[in-house]
C-alpha cells in the first residue's frame, strides 16, 4: 500500500511517515518547503531505514499532483499540507484560504481524476467554535469560528463533507487534533518553527535552551483552576499512530469525524511545572496580557477513537516534555 502524504516534512507529517513506513506503508510526500526542512524526511529514512520519494510542490499546482498520481499507484492521500498560525491568518487571511481551502480542493479534484477516493484530514478543535462547552464531542456542531486559520478548517471539513455526499466513491476521515506536542523519543525529529514561536511548547523549549529570555503567560486571570488557560495536549507521537489506525480502520464510505486528544486537560502553569520538574531546568516567565483569541479551557472526549479506532493516546505529560526537551537539546536550532 502507497499513500500520499501532503506536508509530510512539517512537523505532525514527517512523524506520521515514519509510524507509516515503520507498518510498512509505502509513502510519497508532496511538500513545498515553505515551512518545513527536507532534512525531517532524510531523519525519518535514516530512523526507519526505509526510503520515502520526495516530491517538492505546491498542492495548488494541479499538474505536480497529476504527476505524481500518474507514477505512483496511490491507496489514500493524508492531507497535512497548509497553513497553521492563528495571527499570521488575521493579517494575511487570503494566503490562508488559498493554500488552505483552495489546495484542498485543487487535491481533491486530483485525486478524483486520479480515481484515488481515500482522504485523511488535519482538521482542528479550533471548529467547535467559541461557544462550545467542554469536553467536545464529535456530535456537537461545528461553531462560529474566530479567526481566519480556524475558519478555513471549518470550510475544507465542509468541502470534502460535501464531496462525499456527491460521491459514495469517497471516504473521508476528518481528524480534529487537540494540541499536539512533543517529539520522536530518539530526539532527531521534532518542531522547528521559523521565528518567534506561537505556540506554548516550542516557546518553552527555546527559553530552556537559551534561545528566549523568559516566557509570556498570556493571562492568569481565566476562569480555571490556577487562572491559566487548560488545554488537552497530544504527544506527536500518538496523534501520528492515530493517522495510521484511521488509515486501517476507515475504508468505508462517507465522512468520518475524530477528535484526537488525550481527554485531560493542563494549565499553562502546570506545563511550566512539569517541565522544570522532569526536565531539572529553569523556565523564568511573567504574566502578561491574555493573548486576543484565547479560550480558556477545552479538551477533547476522544471516546470515539477508542471505540471506533482503536486509539488512545498512551504517552503522558512528562513523555512529552522529556521528549520536547531531548529534540530540543539535540537540535537547538532545529533542522539547520
Ligand atoms: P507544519 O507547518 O509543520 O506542516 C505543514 C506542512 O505543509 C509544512 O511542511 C509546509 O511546508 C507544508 N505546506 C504548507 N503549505 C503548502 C502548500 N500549499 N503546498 C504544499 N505544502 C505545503 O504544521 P503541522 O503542525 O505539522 O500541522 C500539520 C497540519 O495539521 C496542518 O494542516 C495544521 O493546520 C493541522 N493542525 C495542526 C495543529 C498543531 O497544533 N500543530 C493543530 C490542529 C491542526
Ligand atoms: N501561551 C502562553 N505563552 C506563549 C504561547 C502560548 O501563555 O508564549 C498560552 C496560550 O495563551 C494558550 C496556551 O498557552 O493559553 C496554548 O497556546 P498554543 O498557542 O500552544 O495553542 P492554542 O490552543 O492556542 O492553539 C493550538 C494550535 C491551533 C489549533 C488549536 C486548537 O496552535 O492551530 O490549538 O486545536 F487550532
Amino acid at each position: 500500500m502507497k499513500v500520499l502524504v501532503t506536508g509530510g516534512a512539517g512537523y505532525i507529517g514527517s512523524h506520521t511517515v515514519l509510524e507509516l513506513l515503520n507498518q510498512d506503508i509505502d509513502v510519497v510526500v508532496v511538500d513545498n518547503l515553505v515551512n518545513a526542512n527536507v532534512e525531517s524526511l532524510k531523519r525519518v529514512e535514516q530512523l526507519t531505514g526505509k526510503p520515502v520519494d520526495f516530491v517538492q510542490a505546491d498542492v495548488r499546482d494541479s499538474r505536480a499532483l497529476d504527476a505524481v498520481f500518474a507514477e505512483h499507484s496511490i491507496s489514500a492521500v493524508i492531507h497535512f499540507a497548509g497553513l497553521k498560525a492563528v495571527g499570521e491568518s488575521v493579517a494575511k487571511p487570503l494566503d490562508y484560504y488559498s493554500a488552505n481551502v483552495y489546495g484542498s480542493t485543487v487535491l481533491a479534484q486530483a485525486m478524483a481524476a486520479a480515481g484515488v477516493h481515500r482522504m485523511i484530514f488535519s482538521s482542528s478543535a479550533t471548529v467547535y467554535g467559541e461557544g462550545a462547552q467542554a469536553p467536545y464531542v464529535e456530535t456537537m456542531p461545528r461553531g462560529v469560528t474566530s479567526n481566519p486559520y480556524g475558519t478555513s478548517k471549518a470550510m475544507v471539513e465542509q468541502v470534502l463533507t460535501d464531496v462525499a455526499n456527491a460521491d459514495p466513491a469517497w471516504s473521508v476521515v476528518l481528524l480534529r487534533y487537540f494540541n499536539p506536542i512533543g517529539a520522536h523519543e530518539s530526539g532527531q525529529i521534532g518542531e522547528d518553527p521559523q521565528g518567534i514561536p506561537n505556540n506554548l511548547m516550542p516557546f518553552i523549549a527555546q527559553v530552556a535552551v537559551g534561545r528566549r529570555e523568559q516566557l509570556s503567560i498570556f493571562g492568569d486571570d481565566y476562569d480555571t483552576a490556577d487562572g491559566t488557560c487548560e488545554r488537552d495536549y497530544l504527544h506527536v507521537v500518538d496523534l501520528a499512530k492515530g493517522h495510521v489506525k484511521a488509515l486501517q480502520a476507515t475504508t468505508h464510505s462517507g465522512t468520518h469525524v475524530y477528535n484526537l486528544g488525550t481527554g485531560t486537560a493542563t494549565s499553562v502553569k502546570q506545563m511550566v511545572h512539569a517541565f522544570e520538574r522532569v526536565n531539572n531546568v529553569q523556565i523564568p516567565y511573567t504574566i502578561a496580557p491574555r493573548r486576543a483569541g484565547d479560550l480558556a479551557a477545552f479538551w477533547a472526549n476522544a471516546d470515539k477513537a477508542a471505540t471506533e479506532l482503536d486509539w488512545r493516546a498512551e504517552k503522558d505529560l512528562a513523555d512529552m516534555v522529556r521528549d520536547t526537551w531531548r529534540w530540543q537539546q539535540q537540535n537547538p536550532n532545529g533542522y539547520i
